[in-house]
């Protein structure tokens, strides 16, 4: 079985770098106890951290790595406000979040998360690229805009790269402190499905590359709702939010990964 992946978002937390370094200090902790057979640990701090973060990294070992959660697809320039992909690599990153909710909420467009996927993919990073519909209509409109999502993210990405990307499906509805609900497994499952058939009909990719395509579940996971993810859901990893904030909550999500079949 591939490694399940398990992302934490820290988002815009916490709030200081030495509470930076104590999460960070807890989470490796739980993730020290585990094998690493299993899991490909990914933390994802604000960028401003990842320096003083990426010493740790390397001494925890290799089942644990940094991500960052945006980044700008030009290495140096006139771009201010940025940092690019090149510079996040330089710091300790080796993910890359892009299309995540909250970025596209602030202006990222599908054609803007494709540039900043290859960008990242050519400076050498890992990618997760983030898709999910804001509504699930009845009429089913929702799949088009999910197609139109992973579409537009990976195009033009060689067949030779997608073994560096994971596709992370969070409903729109299902993420933050103002979600709803999680999805159900099910739920998730179907749509897990329908993004691998997506995923088959680009052009080098093969039925089995299409069915061994990781697609991780977001929105509201929790220490109660992991294991069915993982489990009726047949989720390839979790991005977790909130949930990664709080060191017993993502040291029990951990361990319900690792143990869950
Ligand atoms: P949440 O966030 O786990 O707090 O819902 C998930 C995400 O936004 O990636």
């Amino acid at each position: 079985m591939p490694k399940r992946l398990l992302v934490a978002n820290w988002k815009m937390n916490p709030a200081t770098p030495r509470e930076a370094k104590a999460l960070f200090a807890a989470g490796s902790r739980a993730a020290g106890g585990l094998s690493g057979r299993k899991l490909e640990v990914v933390i994802c701090p604000p960028a401003l951290y990842l320096p003083l973060l990426a010493p740790k990294v390397e001494r925890a070992g290799a089942a644990l790595a940094l991500g960052a959660q945006d980044g700008y697809w030009e290495p140096e320039g006139a771009y201010t406000g940025e940092t690019s992909i090149v510079m996040l690599r330089r710091a300790g990153a080796s993910y890359l979040i892009v299309g995540h909710s909250e970025r596209r909420r602030a202006g990222d467009t599908n054609e803007l998360v494709n540039r900043k996927l290859k960008a990242a993919l050519a400076a050498g990073l890992k990618v997760i690229l983030c898709v999910g519909e804001a509504e699930r209509d009845q009429a089913g409109q929702y799949l088009g805009w999910l197609r139109g999502q992973v579409l537009a993210g990976l195009a033009g990405v060689p067949a030779r790269l997608f073994p560096k990307v994971a596709i992370a499906y969070e409903p729109l509805w299902a993420i933050g402190s103002e979600a709803k609900r999680a999805d159900t497994p099910e739920g998730f499952l179907e749509q897990a499905i329908y993004i691998r058939k997506v995923i088959s009909s680009l052009p080098g990719i093969s039925k089995e590359m299409a069915l061994a395509f990781p697609v991780l579940y977001g929105g509201s996971v929790s220490p109660e709702n992991a294991a069915l993810f993982l489990s009726a859901g047949q989720a390839s990893g979790l991005l977790v939010g909130r949930a990664s904030l709080d060191p017993d909550h993502w040291r029990q999500i951990l361990k319900t990964a690792e143990t869950t079949l």
